[in-house]
């Protein structure tokens, strides 16, 4: 088992498209270098039965597929915001204005109007404005500097191509910060480790790679795991259609449990570590991720096991406090409840947030902080 195979399978749209290994690119700007140019998605709601990708040169349905779950997971969607609004930026140049003069000044509205819509499509992950803000400033950098509409957006193009590289480095680097505390637990009990995981925080939900999946295939590369328990994690069933999916295919060991099955694993000591990602992170360290997280992180604190949260700096807010400050996304009833029962309501937050202190440590690229310390 190597991960330079994942490395290798990530050379071209085709490999991420799914020819090899994870190589799932979620937001590619095609390098046939086309007049408007493509962002490539896989569709992670046909997965596992299909590997669909979806390829568009329309902002508005890169938001839609950010709304829908198409294109999922924080940093995945924050390089899909960042492609929106490159790809606004390349319609609101071909329209044009009337004058020259005007151009410029139109164009910069616009595009922020298009901002706003793209960063508003999904509340919870702060990756997502994040993207879009690093593209208006791009935008603005280019405009002041008296560059026209046309390069502005071709100022962005180059931007997203450099966010897909950067998320992927920074996903290792995250992979190789994480491993570093598991090599002394699995030296102390002699043996590689069980993880266990919550949704989907690998290669699909990033650029590439993975932030929680991204420590897994870190360790796995160094001998350090035995095996991955991925929950399903109802209602939209990330881990049962996406983290084994992806985990069979970078080859490593992979068991689907319902989500009331973690206790009674971890009673019986079958779990050594909980690996998950995060949306966002606010400053004291309390930590919002996919819905079912905190029951996990509960559940660890009270068997003794290290309860790990893997993400980018780009998903930590400092604008946010505590865990209370941070928005949750409730999505549609549909999700929970195929067909309607009358008298029946349904409740359906995507995202819990669990606090600091149940959390071992945060693994960032820049290295692990324990922010109950
Ligand atoms: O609603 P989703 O599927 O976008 O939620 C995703 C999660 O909660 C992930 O665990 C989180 O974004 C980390 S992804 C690296």
């Amino acid at each position: 088992w190597a991960v330079d195979n994942l490395a290798d399978a990530a050379n071209g749209d085709a490999a991420r498209a799914g020819c090899g290994g994870v190589s799932c690119g979620d937001a590619v700007v095609d390098a046939g270098v086309p007049a408007v140019p493509q962002v490539a998605m896989i569709d992670q709601r046909a997965l596992p039965s299909e590997l669909v990708e979806i390829r568009t040169s329309d902002w508005r349905q890169v938001v839609d597929a950010v709304k829908t779950l198409a294109v999922r997971g924080a940093p995945a969607i924050g390089v899909a915001g960042a492609a929106a609004v490159m790809l606004a930026a390349y319609e609101l140049a071909e329209r044009g204005a009337p004058a020259a003069s005007t151009a410029a000044a139109l164009f910069a509205v616009r595009l922020r109007e298009a901002a706003r819509v793209i960063a508003e499509a999904r509340p919870t992950a702060v990756n997502l404005s994040w993207g879009v803000n690093r593209a208006i400033q791009v935008a603005a950098g280019a405009l002041k500097a008296g560059k026209t509409p046309r390069q502005t957006a071709e100022a962005l193009r180059e931007l997203t191509g450099d966010l897909i590289v950067e998320d992927e480095a920074i996903n290792r680097a995250v992979g190789a910060h994480g491993a570093a505390p598991l090599a002394p637990i699995a030296a102390a009990k002699e043996r590689p480790l069980t993880i266990l995981t919550h949704c989907n925080a690998g290669s699909l939900a990033t650029a590439f790679y993975g932030t929680a999946l991204g420590v897994v295939y870190a360790a796995a590369e160094q001998g350090l795991v035995e095996r991955v328990y991925a929950d399903e994690t109802r209602p939209v069933g990330q881990g049962a259609r996406l983290t084994v999916w992806e985990l069979s295919r970078a080859g490593v060991p992979a068991t689907l449990i319902c989500d009331n099955m973690a206790a009674s694993l971890m009673a019986a000591g079958r779990i050594d570590a909980v690996v998950v990602g995060a949306d966002r992170i606010a400053a004291n360290g309390d930590a919002a991720n996919k819905i079912g997280t905190l029951g996990v992180a509960v559940l660890a604190h009270h068997f003794g096991v290290p309860f790990y949260v893997a993400a980018p700096e780009s998903t930590r807010d400092n604008a946010c406090a505590t865990g209370a400050d941070i928005p949750i996304e409730e999505r549609d009833a549909a999700e929970v409840l195929a067909h309607p029962i009358e008298g029946v309501e349904v409740f359906n937050p995507a995202f819990d947030v669990t606090p600091a202190a149940l959390i071992t440590a945060i693994i960032t690229e820049k290295g692990v902080w324990h922010p109950g310390s």
